[in-house]
This record gives structure tokens, sequence and C-alpha cells, in this order.
């Protein structure tokens, strides 16, 4: 310890109860800012390998009950506006393990009745986690049809018109008010990017990290509005997975840390605890979730020649499958990668820091850990076939042009139907189409919106270049052992 020279001097002055005190006093300022810039201090992971984590064990079969009837969000339309605007849910939407009104609801929402007693109807976490194959739904898959590209506000309001009561109109204002703050933040340019980061640091921003009550007026800096594409990953890969998001954001306990979405509505601790209670319970169930197999016809014997490459080229940062299954978390720094570095930057280049700050502050902090690393994680490849379009970013449209970068377009548009008929089983992934020219040579608004233009900041198709050294032979035994995960 350093001493300043007035105390060196007070001790050679033989002062020494006055040293003594101030020495006390010194050291309780020291330890007192000490703790606080451990709280506060920003730490980002390093590219490399992910350890593991202590996880809270968790019951399947109860977090899938917890997933789908559980009121972890609490905040929406009430229902009597809803039954007033939304037409019949259509068969295929209806899935079983729900009970009560929520029988009666499409996958994506669920019902909840508020302590004042409005019946409420809320988005949970299908909304963005299932996806429909050949007219089935795939609880797990990533939602990649979901159309942001529009300022949802004015919507929000308009749901108001059909409030019945005055208990009503103060549960709905109180969700609108929460999309009211998001809205200008969650604007993405292209149908099936997602504004999920953006809308938890809005969210973030307007809630005290200590008690979670909400404020009208952000409390930190917003984030920026403009949106960095993220193509929703598949749930199945948390059977693998040591950490949580593209960049590894997500450390420590993956339960904890993953429910900072119920920050949406949960005005206090006490309402985060009762989720809390429960989620090791959603994580076990995320992590039991298997992939839909490949459902066309396989070749075996070049699926073998394909695993041979495979493991040769790839198995090192994607692992190895089968029998005996490896996965080596491996995060690679952005340099190494290659591919589209703003989202990675964004969270660990000091632009974020005050929202890694309030994460490692809040109730979440206590069990969990942001710590970003500048680089993206080479994810597990299981069920990859079904979870086009490719990259953090969604900006290459099919497996194949993944494995050759020659073949990757400037301006695509897809399929958004998710039919048998628009899944491309040579190329893996949507139907797609490349263009000649970006937004501007579309022939309307519906069709720029579904343009993926990789020339904006974020979009980019670069990158990920090792599939570029394999003659076409090779990269076809891979295209068909990649079916078989
Ligand atoms: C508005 C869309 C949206 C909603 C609603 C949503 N998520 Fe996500 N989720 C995402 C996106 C986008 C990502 C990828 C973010 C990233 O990796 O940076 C993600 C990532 C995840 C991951 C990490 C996956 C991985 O491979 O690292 C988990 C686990 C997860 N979400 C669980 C949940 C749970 C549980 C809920 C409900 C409480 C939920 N999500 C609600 C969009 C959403
Ligand atoms: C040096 C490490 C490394 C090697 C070698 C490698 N990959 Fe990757 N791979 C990554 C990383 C990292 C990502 C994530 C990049 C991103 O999202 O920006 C990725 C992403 C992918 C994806 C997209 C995943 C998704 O859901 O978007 C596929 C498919 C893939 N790799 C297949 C392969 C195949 C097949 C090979 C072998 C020919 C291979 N990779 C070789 C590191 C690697």
């Amino acid at each position: 310890m350093q001493f300043t020279p007035a105390l060196e001097s007070n001790m050679r002055h033989g002062n020494s109860l006055i040293t003594l005190c101030l020495m006390v006093v010194l050291a309780i300022l020291l330890a007192a800012c000490e703790s606080r810039e451990q709280t506060d201090a920003v730490s980002y992971s390093p590219v490399g390998p992910v350890p593991a984590a202590p996880q809270r064990p968790g019951d399947p079969r109860k977090g899938y009950e917890a997933l789908l009837n559980a009121p972890y969000i609490t905040c929406g339309i009430p229902d009597s506006a809803y039954k007033q605007t939304a037409s019949p849910p259509r068969a295929s939407s209806l899935i079983p393990g729900r009970s009560g009104r929520n029988a009666e609801l499409p996958y994506a929402l669920t019902a909840y009745t508020t302590p004042q007693g409005v019946e409420l109807v809320v988005n949970n976490c299908l909304s963005c986690h299932a996806g429909f194959f050949d007219g089935k739904l795939v609880i797990g898959l990533g939602n990649e049809n979901l159309d942001f590209t529009e300022d949802y506000a004015a919507a929000a309001e308009s749901a108001g018109a059909y409030v019945e009561d005055e208990a009503e109109a103060a549960e709905w204002r109180r969700w609108a008010d929460r999309i009211r703050a998001m809205a200008p933040h969650m604007i993405t340019d292209t149908v099936g990017a997602n504004p999920a980061i953006n809308t938890t640091l809005v969210l973030m921003a307007h809630r005290d990290p200590k008690t979670l009550a909400w404020s009208q007026e952000p409390l930190i800096e917003l984030p920026s509005k403009t949106v960095a594409p993220v193509s929703v990953p598949p749930w199945w890969r948390m059977a693998k997975k040591n950490a949580l998001f593209y960049n590894t954001e997500g450390r420590g306990d993956l339960a904890r840390a993953m429910m900072v979405g119920a920050i949406l509505c949960a005005d206090d601790v006490n309402t985060v605890k009762r989720i809390d209670a429960y989620a090791p319970d959603i994580h076990a169930y995320l992590a039991s979730i298997k992939p839909p197999p490949w459902p066309f016809r396989l070749d075996p014997k070049l699926a073998e020649q394909g695993r041979a490459v495979f493991e040769r080229t790839c198995s090192g940062c994607h692992g190895t499958y089968g029998e005996h299954p490896s996965y080596p978390n491996l995060v690679l720094g952005l340099n190494e990668i290659g591919t589209d570095p703003v989202l990675a930057q964004n969270a660990a280049g000091g632009a974020s820091d005050r929202f890694i700050r309030w994460f490692n502050r809040s109730y979440y902090g206590e069990l969990a850990r942001a710590a970003p690393a500048p680089g993206y994680i080479a994810p597990p490849l299981d069920g990859i076939w079904i979870t086009a379009p490719y990259l953090h970013n969604g900006s290459v449209p099919t497996v194949e042009a993944l494995l050759d970068s020659s073949k990757r377009s400037k301006y695509w548009t897809r399929s958004y139907e998710s039919s048998a008929a628009d899944y491309d089983p040579v190329g893996l992934g949507w139907r797609y189409t490349g263009l000649a020219q970006g937004k501007a040579g579309a022939s309307d608004s519906k069709a720029r919106k579904k343009i993926y233009d990789t020339t904006l900041p974020g979009h980019s198709n670069a990158g990920h270049v090792f599939g570029d050294s394999l003659n076409a032979e090779e990269r076809k035994a891979v295209l068909e052992y990649l079916k078989t995960l």
C-alpha cells in the first residue's frame, strides 16, 4: 500500500492515533472503491474455447409446461381487445401441452390474469423461437419470417381503441408504453432480420438495474436506432453451448441469463425471482430438444465420404457428430472468421459498456454475467439443414453458398413460405433469387423489404471461406453429410 506524503509525515511525527484513524478511513474507502470497481468493471471474454460453468439442474418436462403456460411475460393486450381483433387460430398453431385459455390461443401467445384481475394475452418466447416447416410447427427453430421493417408504435396505440374499462386501459397503457419505447429501435431493413438485442437494450435503459422499476425517461443512453440484423439461432444448440448468443455474451448461469427477455414487463425483482425459479426447467427443456431429421432422400454412401471431409476440414471448429459427439465451444476472432464484424463490435467495442454494467449490477448479474467476446462462436451444426439463412446476420441463404463464397449474392430475395416446395434440398436453404441490384430495383414496397442487401452496415456476407478450398465433389459430399446431423 502506498501512503500519501501527508500520512508519512504524520507517522514520522509520532501522531500515531490520528495516523491510525486516517489509515482505517483510507482502507475503508479503498475497499469500497474496490468492491464498486468489481461490480462495475466491464470485461470482455477472450476468443478461444468457452469454459463450462456450473448450471442449476432442471426438469425438461416442467420446462415445456412453463414455456407454454407460465406468465413470464406479464404485459400485453387485454383478452377482450384481442378477441375483437384476432381471427381464429389455424389448427397448425394450436399445440399440445397447453391448458385453460392457452389451449385456444396460437402457440406464440399466452393468457395471463393480472393481480388486479385483468385478463391479458401476451407474446411468449415462441414468437421468435418457433418456426414452420411444411405446415408443421418446429419448436426451437428460429422464426426467420417475422417482419420488423415497420414502426410498431402506431399498431400498439390503436389496440387501445378496443379496451373496455379503466383497469384494462391501464394494462394496455403499460404494455403500449414499452412498445413505444422500443419501436424506433427495432426497425430492421429486411423481413426476417430480428431486432431482439436492441429491444433488450432499450428495456435496460428504461429500468433501474437494482429495482427493475420502469422509468418513462431512459436512465442511460439508448442504443443506436440502426439495427444489426440477427438470424434467430435454434434452441437445440443449448445442449452443447457453454454460453448464450453468437458472441457468447451470456455467461455463468444460462437459465438466469436467458430470461433477461422477461424485463419487457417485469417491474420489480420479485417478479423476476418468481420466473427464475422455473428458468432452469426451461433451460433443461431447450437442451432436450432434438432437431428435426432430414425429411428428403439421402445418399448414405456420399454422406459417409462427406464425413471424412468434414472431420478433416470443419471439425476443429464445429466438433464431431454421431456416436461419440464432441464440441469445442470455440470463439473465433473477427479477423480469423472474417464475417460481418458489426454485431460483435457493437457489444465488445466499448459502445455498449453501459449495458454490460447494467446487466452485471442487476439481479441477473448475481448468477450470470455479460461478457461478450470480440468474435463469434462456431455453432453446433445439428439440424443445420433447417436453419437457413446462415451466419449470425442471416446474410447467406443456403449452406451451399456458405461453403462456396463465389456463389454468394450481393443482393437476394427469398421465399418466406416455409413449405417443402419452397425448400431447396440440394443447396440446403429456402429457395432464393440473386438480384442484379438492391432495393432500388424493387417493384413495390413489399418486394423491397424482402431484398437482403449485403452492402448495408451489419449485413455483409463476407468471411467463413473454409469451404472454398474444397473441390465440387468434396463440397457435395459435405452437404450430404450435413443433412445427417
Ligand atoms: C423478439 C424475438 C425473441 C424473443 C421474444 C425471444 N428471443 Fe431468444 N433470441 C432471439 C435472438 C435474435 C437471439 C440471438 C441473439 C444473439 O445470439 O445475439 C436469441 C437467443 C436466445 C438464446 C441463445 C441461443 C444460442 O444459441 O446462443 C436462448 C437460450 C434464448 N434466446 C431463449 C429465449 C427465451 C427463453 C425467451 C423467452 C423468455 C426468448 N428467447 C425470447 C430472439 C428472441
Ligand atoms: C476456423 C473455424 C471454422 C472452420 C474450420 C469452419 N467453420 Fe463453420 N463457422 C465458424 C464460425 C465462427 C461460424 C459463425 C460465423 C458467424 O456467424 O458470423 C461458422 C458458421 C458456420 C455455419 C453457419 C451456421 C449458422 O447457423 O448460421 C455453417 C453451416 C458452417 N459454419 C459450416 C462449416 C463447414 C461445413 C465447414 C467445413 C467445410 C466449416 N464450417 C469450417 C467457424 C469455422
